[in-house]
């Protein structure tokens, strides 16, 4: 858009598919105080924010509302009182919604300064992707070296993130994908499980007997219960999604919206209960970036910084599946739906979009 004065965001008009997804112009955003003004350079796309859409996740705001869980960008405006920040610079966000659009207003302590030199695409993957994964393996599953893991979805947005992740930390690695993850997934160092062909329950206790140490599980529902009979005993399972209440990108089940995301949680919450009262030491841990990050946002800002300096140090290599510009955010949930997507799908800035791996 020419205006100056004028950007474009999209908002989720309704809940439901890709259409919901609507281009609105309007006048560019001030900051309040205390607040500073960002031209968005990079948004991510995540099944999370299908899930809003949705209407499934439990973060879902209410209607309507602009998705887009993380984003980088230029510090462009400076609201009254901001001391840390100057224009200009390139800052990294976690807002959980608003990142689909031009510009957005955040609180300075939001930002996270992200060290020049870096893509803007590859810098924001690792803004929900890599803190989940690097916070799920060092904090609720405490890995040490040599460990065995198993990881659901190891081709994705968050299963890619652990890979790269855990070969850093000299794991053992198994990762369920489909047949289109496969190459990438043994790549990063894992030994690939065909979801859709193999019972990984099955492949796990043929490569390892015993069962493995720990399994990091987005998929959800009763599929945790599978996961943890891939365990050895004493082992733990990361549960932190709930990829199968989706089906091509639509909910796979008749339930109202409500019912889906109390079910989801109470899941959770049962499957926490039976890892405690059940035989066999076998736990099952929760993990949700949006409660760490508010309950401890010095440890959110601390570990994404952390990853910068990964991927400075070009130790990790976060994997652009492909980038659309923000006007076609619709088309990027489409082709996350379809499936067979490795690594992360990015919105782009208007003139910097262009085809990476699944062309
Ligand atoms: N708790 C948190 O803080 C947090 C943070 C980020 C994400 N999440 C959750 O993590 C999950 C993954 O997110 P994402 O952005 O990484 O999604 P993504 O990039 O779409 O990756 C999901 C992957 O799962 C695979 N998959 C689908 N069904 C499967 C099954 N039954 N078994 C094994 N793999 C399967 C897909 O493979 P194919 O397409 O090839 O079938 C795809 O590669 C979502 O549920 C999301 O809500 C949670």
């Amino acid at each position: 858009m020419n205006d100056q004065r004028r950007h474009t965001r999209i908002i989720v008009t309704h809940y439901g598919g890709p259409d919901a997804l609507q281009l609105l112009e309007e006048d560019r955003p001030e900051p309040k105080d205390g607040e500073v003004r960002v031209r968005v350079l990079a948004a991510g796309v995540s099944l999370p924010d299908v899930m809003m859409r949705e209407g499934i996740h439990p973060e879902t705001p209410t209607l309507p509302f602009t998705p887009g869980w993380d984003l980088v960008g230029v510090v462009d405006q400076l609201g009254n009182g901001i001391s840390t920040l100057e224009r200009g610079q390139i800052v990294a966000a976690l807002p959980i919604n608003g990142a689909y659009a031009e510009f957005v207003c955040l609180p300075q302590r939001e930002l996270v300064p992200v060290p020049s030199g870096l893509d803007a695409a590859e810098a924001v993957s690792l803004v929900l992707n890599y803190v989940t994964a690097y916070q799920m393996l060092h904090g609720s599953a405490n890995i040490r070296p040599g460990q065995r893991v198993l990881i659901h979805g190891a081709a994705g947005g968050v299963g890619s993130a652990l890979l790269q992740l855990g070969r850093l930390a000299r794991l053992q690695m198994y990762g369920t994908c489909s047949s289109h993850g496969a190459s990438t997934v043994s790549s990063l160092g894992g030994i690939p499980i065909d979801y859709q062909h193999q019972d990984f329950v099955t492949e796990i206790r043929r490569f390892t007997n015993e069962g493995v140490d720990v399994v990091f599980d987005g998929i959800g529902g009763t599929h945790i219960w599978r996961s943890r009979k891939a365990l050895r005993s004493g082992g733990t399972v990361v549960a932190y999604g709930i990829t199968s209440s989706l089906h091509g990108g639509r909910l796979t089940s008749g339930r109202s919206r409500g019912r889906h995301r109390f079910r989801a949680v109470a899941i959770f919450g049962l499957y926490i209960a039976a890892g405690w009262l059940l035989p066999g030491r076998k736990r099952v841990v929760p993990y949700s970036i949006q409660w760490l990050k508010r309950l401890r946002p010095g440890l959110f800002r601390e570990n994404l910084i952390a990853l910068f300096d990964l991927l400075h140090q070009q130790k990790i290599r976060p994997l652009i599946a492909k980038r659309f510009p923000l006007v076609e955010a619709r088309h990027a949930h489409e082709l996350l739906e379809k499936g067979g997507v490795t690594g992360k799908i990015v919105l782009v800035s208007n003139g910097s979009a262009s085809s990476e791996q699944n062309e």
